[in-house]
């Protein structure tokens, strides 16, 4: 089963929706509640970076037999430095994002923390792919 939520670019009105739609969908499947607090983590942490770092994107929500994936795909601008990117505590995010109370540096390394596997591909210039997965 396979659930798609668009995410605009720089829209703080609409950021959120996609996790708090995949928090529903997983709450009406009767997903139990300690996978579906790690996914709602997962999925607010790649919704918000799509929001805030690229030019929009989506996330995909797969639901298998003991198996979630959880999938956040943009239109770019890519990641240089991906071993950066996945320290606590780096952040490229502006000072306008930071007065929001984001751009802590901890949303990758809280979306691997979460996971049971993390994968995560991008080139400068590219798109941004992470693919997360939870055991049910
Ligand atoms: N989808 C993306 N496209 C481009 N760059 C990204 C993307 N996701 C993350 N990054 C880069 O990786 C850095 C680290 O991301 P991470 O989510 O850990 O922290 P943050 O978004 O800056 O702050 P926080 O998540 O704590 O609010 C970002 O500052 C940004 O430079
Ligand atoms: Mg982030």
């Amino acid at each position: 089963m396979r659930f798609e939520y668009t995410v605009t670019t720089q829209n703080f009105t609409t950021a959120g929706e996609a996790s708090s739609n995949t928090k529903k969908t997983l709450k009406l499947l009767g997903i139990d509640s300690k996978i579906i607090r790690k996914a709602s983590i997962m999925a607010y942490e790649a919704e918000m970076n799509i929001a805030i770092h690229s030019e929009g994107g989506k996330i995909l929500l797969d639901i298998e037999p003991g198996l979630i994936t959880i999938t956040a795909l943009d239109q770019g601008p890519g990641i240089e430095n991906i071993d950066l990117a996945m320290k606590e505590g780096y952040s490229t995010a502006p000072h306008e994002i930071r007065e929001m109370g984001f751009g802590a540096g901890m949303g990758l390394p809280n979306m691997r923390r979460c996971a049971d596997t993390f994968d995560i591909t991008s080139n400068p210039g590219g798109k941004t792919c992470v693919v997360m997965t939870l055991t049910i």
